[in-house]
This record gives structure tokens, sequence and C-alpha cells, in this order.
């Protein structure tokens, strides 16, 4: 049976914590491992919110980092950047002109930022067209993505199968995989960790920091133990090895606050060697080398889509 292909793509916005890495890029590595994928940095659809040149610069190369840091090799896995293959603009018009306007109405990640207050630019209001352009370029099977993300998948496959109704069977229908395995990750504060609460454990912080953000979890002498250093920890360790360690440290909390930052950093410390080990150079070539291997792909698919839509005479 051939190999699967998976696609997947993540935003440059922002610094990764913890809970990015358990909830999504850890499942997303080990699915690479077995199947033939592309991972692709989506710096056009940052440009629907983001408008600073230099910070976007900036995220595109941390992210790339970030990414080969927690175990996407990119001699296997193509690492690319959306902008540099023009086939996915170009793609993504033609599917523009596929869609209704009450259809795109219908998006909720448009609607939730709309309600937000982030301006209702036309980028924003297409941007299921961009990823749609994103997955089916190259014939992608599998796409794993936070639940948030599942609705755009099926506005892919909902692309697809409109031209290939309009012009012959082209494109494949691709499936969306929500990793769900790790719900809900919990930061310093006990609610869900994320980058707009302040509540995050930085997933390439130094040791400092992470034993700052560890010692800030939020305790109560309630009960009998830290119910806070609890939930994250058995993120990293077994129900039996930290019933033990629970029992015998019962009210230290200091101490238990201490093991837990030492097992974060065994799975962080590896990681931030090699993201250091990685210069800007380093990335960039990377980032070329995947954008050609991209393109190949990508110009073949549009071949037969500017031949089909009538634009090649
Ligand atoms: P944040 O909430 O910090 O802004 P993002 O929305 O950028 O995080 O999330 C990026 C990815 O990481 C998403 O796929 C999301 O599902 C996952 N993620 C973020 N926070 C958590 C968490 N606390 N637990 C599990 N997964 C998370
Ligand atoms: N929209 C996705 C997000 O914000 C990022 C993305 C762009 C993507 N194109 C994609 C994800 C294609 C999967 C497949 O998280």
């Amino acid at each position: 049976m051939a190999q699967k292909r998976l696609f997947t793509g993540l935003q440059p916005s922002g610094t990764l914590h913890i809970g990015n890495y358990l909830g999504t890029l850890k499942q997303t590595v080990e699915l690479l491992k077995d199947a033939d994928g592309l991972v692709m940095i989506a710096d056009y659809h940052a440009l629907t919110t983001l408008k600073d040149t230099e910070g976007l610069r900036k995220n595109i190369i941390d992210v790339a980092r970030d990414f080969i840091a927690v175990g996407v090799d990119p001699k296997k896995t193509v690492i690319f950047q959306q902008s540099a293959v023009l086939q996915h603009t170009e793609l993504a018009w033609i599917f523009d002109c596929l869609v209704t306007v009450p259809f795109l109405m219908q998006a909720h990640a448009y609607k939730d930022k709309v309600a937000k207050g982030l301006e209702a630019n036309a980028g924003l209001f297409t941007y299921p067209m961009l990823m749609a352009a994103d997955i089916l370029l190259y014939d992608t099977d599998i796409v794993p993505v936070g639940a948030d993300q599942r609705q755009h998948v099926e506005y892919a496959r909902e692309a697809a199968a409109k031209f290939n109704a309009s012009y012959g069977t082209t494109f494949k229908e691709p499936q969306e995989k929500v990793l769900d395995t790790v719900a809900v990750v919990p930061g310093t504060d006990g609610k869900k960790m994320s980058k707009s609460y302040g509540n995050t454990i930085p997933l390439f912080g130094s040791k400092e920091e992470i034993q700052k953000a560890v010692m800030s979890i939020v305790t109560d002498s309630t009960g009998d133990r830290p119910e806070n250093v609890y939930n994250i920890h058995r993120l990293f360790k077994s129900e039996e090895a930290l019933s033990a360690l629970y029992t015998e440290n019962k009210g230290k909390y200091k101490a238990l606050k201490d093991v837990l930052a030492e097992d974060i950093e065994a799975l962080v410390g590896p990681m931030r060697e090699k993201r250091a080990s990685l210069t800007d150079a380093d990335v960039k070539a990377i980032l070329k080398d995947g954008a050609e291997r991209a393109r190949e792909q990508a110009e073949k698919k549009m071949i037969d889509v500017r031949q089909k839509v009538g634009v090649t005479i």
C-alpha cells in the first residue's frame, strides 16, 4: 500500500509553550515518522492579521527552527514557506471563483475572529480557500490539526468536490486528523495553558525560565496534593511513579515543583540544544530546499488545473 501523504501548516505567530507541544506538535512529529509529509509555514495566512514586517520575518525563521528542534526531519519531510510557492495563491484564486460568499460566511473561524474585533479584511474572509489550495495541491490524504481547524479541512474537501464536478476529477479529498489525546494542557493557574492568559511554561525557555514558571504554579493547602502541579506532572511521568513521589513528598510543594522542573528539563533540554545549533542561515537553506521540492509538485498539479479551466491556450 502506498504511504499516506500528510500535510500540515502553522502560522508564524508567537513563541511555543509546552501546551502547543504536547497538544499538537508532538503528535504531528510522530505521524510524520511513518508518512510522506509536508509542513508549511503559513506566512500569507498570517498576513490576514499581522502587519509587522520585521516581526513576520523573524517569526518565519523561528517557527521553522522550532519544527526542526521538536523532531521534524528536513531530509524526510518537506518544510517550506507558503509564499515561496506561488501556485498556492494562484489556486486559491481559482477556488475563490468556485465558492459562494454565503458559503464562506459560515466559517466559524472567520466569524469568531470578526466577533473578537479583528478587521474583516477580504483575505481573512477567503482564508479557507487559500488553505484548501495548500492542502489540495499535494494530493494530501491526512491533515493533522487542532479542533479549531476541522471545518477548514471540510472546506478543502468542498473545494475539491466543486472543482472535480466542474472540470473532471483532479483533486483528492483530504481527511482531517484532529489531535485530541492530550485535549487540554493546564497552565500555571490551572486554566488552559494559553499565550493569551499569561500562564504558560515556555517550550524553549532557558532552564531558569522553566524553573521560574514551575515555581509560579498556583498551589493551595487544601487536599492531599497540589493539583495544579500534579496535573502538569502527569503529562511527563506515569501515574505509578507519581503516586510514590507525591506520597513521599506530601505537603512539600517546593520539592515536588523541583522534580517537575527537572522532568520538563529532561524533555526540553535536548530540543533546546538542537534549536541553538541551527543558525538562521541553516534554516534559510532548509526552507529554500523545501520550497524547491514543494514547487515541483505544485507546478505539476497546476499544469493540469490551468489546462482544465481553460487558461492554457
Ligand atoms: P494559544 O492558546 O497559546 O494561543 P494557539 O491557539 O496558537 O495557542 O495553539 C496552537 C496549537 O496548539 C493548536 O493546535 C492548539 O490546539 C494547541 N494548543 C494550544 N494550547 C493548548 C493546550 N493548553 N493544551 C493542548 N493543546 C493546546
Ligand atoms: N489555518 C491553520 C492554523 O491557523 C494553518 C494552516 C494554513 C494549515 N494552511 C494549512 C493547517 C493547511 C493545515 C493545512 O492553524
